[in-house]
């Protein structure tokens, strides 16, 4: 579905006068980012200025509902703003995103927050500029269900923030059912986008300068599943090598179970994937691997992890969720021994967090708050012994990268991250900014590595 905004100029013109000014808060992930680039291109679009948490007009909260803590955020940022809506300022809240998919939190909006004007689920930016223009011109306010999460939108205009980096969006919504998951629920079945689109998307950015792209989706490998002539995800990832100006291409995430060979040979063979794969584990263990419904084992997550170090230089960053249902000690130090055995070097870690709706949620569970922060605290404390040795293996050795900026503690010192995604500062000037140089590392420090500009 093409996006098309027919509010666009009389909302212009309503702003020529009143220069409303908007702000986004955005929760969760990366995909959830990059539609708030897009409400952010629908916003300046029609006029509307970039404001900030204090003195803004419109406010759209993109929500996340895939962990628990999210939902205390959203109503305590909308319990502040309800003071300045009767205090009779010009101000206009907008809830969106995978929370409202949910019936309890619209009920609960109906209910307790009356004074919310525009709520709309996942993929519905084609009518946001209604809605806006209804809640601003005509004071109309509404808490109504509208599901698109399975339509798929093209052509939203996008502000980047960035100058150098870029998010796209090639797949949405997720067909694994991943039994501790919500998302599937909020985000639809999976849609792949045309490669030409996103092919002309990027052309376009690399032209504005941009050069390095991440690719994003729920399950990026299972891109192409949807289209009847056979076009996969290694095929796009050759297809966007051949861009002139794109330096690095990321993506996020692949599903293990689908991490076939062939997309391990595209990613050797090529000179501008990213020397890092993230590769969500979840869990060590084969039986609960099982319950989660990740179709893998143990044993054979192991064998693609290692399969991909082989790949020189090669760093790996996984997702992984301690405290699932019942979960056991044993079960708990297999994943402890599967970190050991692959050496990975960034690990996201969470405690295991109920989702109505799931299936895990129907599980018994009857390990204690405190022993599943023990477990994270466990993981979080061999993964930091772990990481300077990875990184010290990095020292000596010259990477390429992007000078992002200026570092944010110290004048002098400029940042960028090599393809492996390790943050490096070295010494530079303004006029690095923007370009691709060789840094050689000179020392690790837990977190980042010194180098220095090799000329
Ligand atoms: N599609 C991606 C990311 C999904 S959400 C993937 O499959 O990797 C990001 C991460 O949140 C997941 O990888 C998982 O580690 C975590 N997560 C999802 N549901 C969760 C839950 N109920 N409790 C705790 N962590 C969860
Ligand atoms: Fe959730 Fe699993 Fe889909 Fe990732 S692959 S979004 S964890 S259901
Ligand atoms: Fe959250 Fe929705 Fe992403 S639930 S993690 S914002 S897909």
């Amino acid at each position: 579905m093409k996006f098309v905004n027919s509010y666009k100029e009389k909302l212009k013109k309503y702003n020529d006068e009143h220069k409303l000014k908007y702000y986004i808060d955005t929760m969760g992930c990366q995909m959830n980012e990059n539609d708030s680039l897009k409400y952010a291109g629908i916003f300046e679009s029609m006029g509307f200025e970039k404001g900030d948490e204090n003195n803004s007009n419109v406010y759209l909260f993109n929500t996340c509902c895939v962990r628990e803590n999210a939902e205390n955020t959203l109503f305590g940022r909308l319990g502040m703003l309800k003071k300045r809506k009767i205090n009779n300022e010009e101000v206009y809240i907008a809830i969106v995103g995978c929370m409202t998919q949910q019936e309890h939190i619209l009920e609960k909006i109906k209910k307790s927050y009356r004074f919310v004007d525009i709520v709309l689920g996942t993929s519905c930016m084609s009518i946001f500029p209604e809605k806006l223009y209804k809640a601003i011109i005509e004071g109309e306010r509404k808490v109504e269900y509208i599901d698109m999460s399975n339509s798929l939108e093209e052509e939203v205009p996008i502000k980047y923030e960035d100058k150098y980096k870029a998010s796209v969006s090639i797949i949405y919504g997720c067909n694994n059912f991943c039994s501790y998951c919500i998302v599937p629920y909020v985000r639809g079945r999976e849609r792949s986008r045309k490669p030409e689109d996103i092919i002309s998307d990027i052309k376009k950015l690399a032209k504005e300068g941009y050069k390095e792209i991440m690719l994003l989706g729920q399950n990026v490998n299972s891109y192409g599943n949807d289209f009847k002539e056979k076009y996969t995800f290694p095929m796009l990832l050759q297809d966007i090598e051949k861009i002139d100006g794109i330096e690095i291409i990321r993506f996020m995430s692949p599903h293990p179970k689908d991490f076939k060979d062939d997309l391990i040979e595209v990613i050797k063979n090529s000179s501008k994937i990213a020397r890092q794969i993230h590769l969500p584990l979840q869990s060590g263990n084969t039986e609960i691997l099982k319950k989660m419904n990740r179709k893998y084992t143990k044993e054979e997550y192991i064998s693609l992890a290692l399969k991909l170090k082989e790949i020189p230089d090669v760093s790996l960053s996984t997702d992984i969720i301690v405290g699932f249902p019942n979960e056991t000690e044993q079960q708990f130090e297999d994943t402890l021994d599967v970190v050991k055995k692959v050496e990975f070097d960034q690990i996201y870690m969470f405690i295991y967090s109920k989702r109505n709706g799931t299936v895990a949620a129907k599980m018994e569970d009857e390990i204690t708050y405190e022993q599943k922060v023990d477990r994270l605290e466990r993981l979080k404390k061999l993964y930091e012994e772990t990481l300077p040795k990875l990184n010290a293996r990095m020292v000596g050795k010259t990477y390429k990268l992007i000078v992002e900026g200026k570092s944010k503690n110290n004048d002098k010192l400029y940042t960028g991250r090599t393809s492996q995604n390790k943050v490096v500062i070295f010494e530079a000037d303004d006029s690095y900014i923007g370009k691709v140089v060789n840094v050689k590392i000179d020392s690790e420090h837990l977190w980042y590595l010194k180098g220095t500009i090799e000329k």
